[in-house]
């Protein structure tokens, strides 16, 4: 009978310690997992997606639709898609001296920047101006169904005077007070 009630009393005692450490653990866990919930949620929100538009990459036409010879305008990708010895090639229409927007022009058949009178030919080399280098130009992605632009990966230009495409120009420059 002293035995018995002995045996009651320690569980008596020992029961709300085991609560506390039930409830300790329980609160360890929730705690864990509020953290690792909380981790998640703002990798899920921060984390480095690919990048649409400019700066990522940009789908723009069929091959077979680049004119050849002729430029086409790919705004999105602040590009010109031209055909080089039966290649595509994509043409950033920043300019390599200051960086002003460099506009392709239909009379001369050349790029012809506004800001301090570079002129390059259809492939982007330079033909005069202050250029340092012809247009640069951005990776693409051929298939037979679409041209993607990575507008992320930039390939420099020619430098200046390395010029490699013997176009004559076709007419008269569209703005001829730049120079
Ligand atoms: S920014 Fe084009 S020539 Fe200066």
């Amino acid at each position: 009978m002293g035995l018995a009630l002995a045996g009651m009393v320690r569980r008596a005692m020992s029961e709300p310690s085991d609560r506390r450490q039930f409830l300790a653990r329980m609160w360890k866990w929730s705690l864990g997992l509020f953290t690792i919930a909380g981790v998640w949620t703002s990798w899920d929100i921060l984390r480095p997606g690919t990048p649409v538009g400019f700066g990522g990459k940009v789908r723009t036409v069929p091959p077979d639709q680049v004119p050849d010879p002729g430029v086409l305008t790919v705004p999105a990708a602040q590009s010109y898609l031209t055909v080089i010895d039966g290649e595509v090639v994509a043409l950033w229409w920043k300019c390599p001296h200051l960086g002003c927007r460099v506009p392709w022009c239909e009379s001369s058949e050349e790029y012809e920047c506004p800001c301090h009178g570079s002129n390059f030919n259809r492939v982007g080399d330079v033909l005069s101006g202050p250029a340092p280098r012809g247009l640069d130009r951005f990776e693409l992605e051929v298939s037979d169904d679409m041209v993607v632009i990575d507008t992320g990966a930039v390939i420099l230009g020619e430098p200046a005077g390395e010029g490699t495409l013997e176009e004559e120009s076709s007419g008269p420059p569209c703005d001829e007070g730049t120079e």
